[in-house]
């Protein structure tokens, strides 16, 4: 099974050469490994948390897409989407919610924060907190899990959240009494850049010291480059590369070999504005080609949503089963149906049937679908339809359901003749191919 790589980008803001460096470029890379699935997505949710300017958030979401997708990421190759996107999250954020206990959100960094902020200033405790801020963790917590996603690279600021996350999902599959949930576990990439800014502080905007990504083009990167602040060491001084911010930043971008002949020609005595130039024209080198496809992106933002939109219906494919599942779990379910553990005697079968469609390639193929019309089998494609049918007539009295994977299958004489929604847990899986198994029963004795 494929490891499930997910990670979420707030969209608040323009990314600059720190996010690119220490987030997307190594997401990127990541999602390019054999054996990794990856989920990228943009926090939309989240940034209302932190932002109530719409037209902002807007456009963040605008440049973000642009920017992710322009830095290399393949939308065939990765499930990238917008949290908003999804109704399914907040949903599950609903449920999260209802297990989770208001003292461990009471501890989370980013809340207490606030509230020391407030005590400093004399105020209330939790002025100007929104319920927003207060439950970030756990919306953040059913981003994750909604998935199932196994790693999750963060910075650290977020390591509490997703040890939150794991401790919410513990609580709901423990009371719930079933695995429904992976436990999810933080990456946090050590070899990563952390590059300095201008003033050789963290880049960050909020010390106002980052270096633009793609925003103004080559002119505004090298005006950035040019304000570096280096020490007063006049041309023809030796320079000391390593406690050069410059240097760690020529670093980030370059192979082992470029970096050494930086130092070297530093150490010789190379002029900071001759550096700097040196420094402009590798960033560009790099950036150039991305930044052609972003003015292009950007001006077509048609395309980008077209993009998302196929990302969240990929997503959906798992979020809606999972959410049925879940549903199902906590007692919201239909009140005709049986109550969980008594699926086998399910009265609930009624009306369970076989459709049969033909795939585009002109293979003949059936879904068996529950009374409500959820989807519990899909069948291999038959080149004959009179063999499809043959299947068809069988499977009630004969077939053989099996959890099998993140999902399950229905078998005759032990050949796998069908397949449920891929994507499931354990628990999951082995719960749907007992409910589609007693469907087929009921199906055998009508
Ligand atoms: N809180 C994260 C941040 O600010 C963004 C985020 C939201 C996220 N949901 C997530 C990251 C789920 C990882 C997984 O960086």
């Amino acid at each position: 099974m494929n490891t499930r790589v997910l990670t979420g980008i707030t969209t608040t803001g323009t990314p600059h050469l720190g996010n690119y460096a220490g987030a997307i470029r190594p997401a990127i890379q990541a999602s390019t490994q054999p054996g990794v699935d990856a989920f990228f997505f943009l926090a939309d949710y989240h940034a209302l948390i932190k932002c109530d300017d719409p037209a902002r958030v807007a456009r963040s979401r605008l440049e973000l897409a642009a920017t992710w997708l322009a830095a290399g990421l393949d939308p065939e190759r990765v499930t990238f989407y917008r949290q908003s996107d999804i109704p399914e999250i907040p949903e599950l954020c609903w449920l999260l919610t209802c297990v989770t206990p208001k003292g461990l959100m009471n501890r989370a960094h980013a809340y207490k924060a606030s509230v020391d902020q407030n005590e400093a200033k004399g105020v209330e405790p939790d002025d100007g907190v929104t319920m927003g801020l207060f439950s970030y963790p756990v919306l953040m917590a059913a981003d994750i899990v909604m998935f199932n996603a196994h790693k999750v690279p963060v910075g650290r600021d977020q390591i509490q959240h997703l040890e939150m996350a794991r401790d919410i999902a513990q609580r709901f599959n423990h009371l719930y009494g079933s695995d429904f949930f992976v436990l999810p576990e933080v990456v946090i990439e050590e070899e990563v850049a952390t590059l300095p800014g201008l003033d050789g502080r963290k880049m960050s905007k909020s010390y106002n010291n980052t270096i633009p990504l793609f925003e103004g083009g080559a002119a505004a990167l090298r005006a950035a480059v040019m304000r570096i602040v280096t020490d007063s060491r006049q041309p023809g001084e030796p320079k000391d590369a390593e406690g050069s911010h410059l240097y760690v930043l020529y670093r980030a971008f370059s192979t082992p070999a470029e970096t050494a002949a930086f130092r070297q020609q530093l150490e010789a005595g190379m002029a900071w504005g001759e550096a700097k130039e040196v420094l402009f024209q590798k960033l560009d080198g790099i950036l150039a080609p991305m930044r052609e496809r972003y003015v292009e992106l950007m001006a077509n933002p048609a395309r980008i949503e077209d993009i998302l939109q196929a990302g969240a219906s990929k997503a959906r494919e798992l979020a809606i089963p999972a959410m049925r599942v879940l549903r199902e779990a906590v007692g919201l379910r239909n009140v005709a149906a049986p109550a969980a553990g008594k699926v086998a005697k399910a009265k609930a079968a009624k009306g369970a049937r076989f459709v049969s469609f033909r795939d585009p390639d002109g293979s003949f193929r059936f879904r068996l679908l529950a009374a409500d019309g959820e989807e519990l089998l899909v069948s291999r494609p038959y080149a004959d339809p009179k063999e499809a049918g043959a299947v068809v007539k069988r499977l009630p009295a004969q077939a053989q359901v099996l959890a099998q994977g993140q999902s399950y299958v229905a078998q005759l004489d032990g050949d796998d003749v069908a397949a449920g929604p891929g994507g499931l847990t354990p628990a999951q899986a082995a719960m749907l191919a007992e409910k589609t198994a007693a469907m087929l029963d009921e199906l055998a004795q009508g």
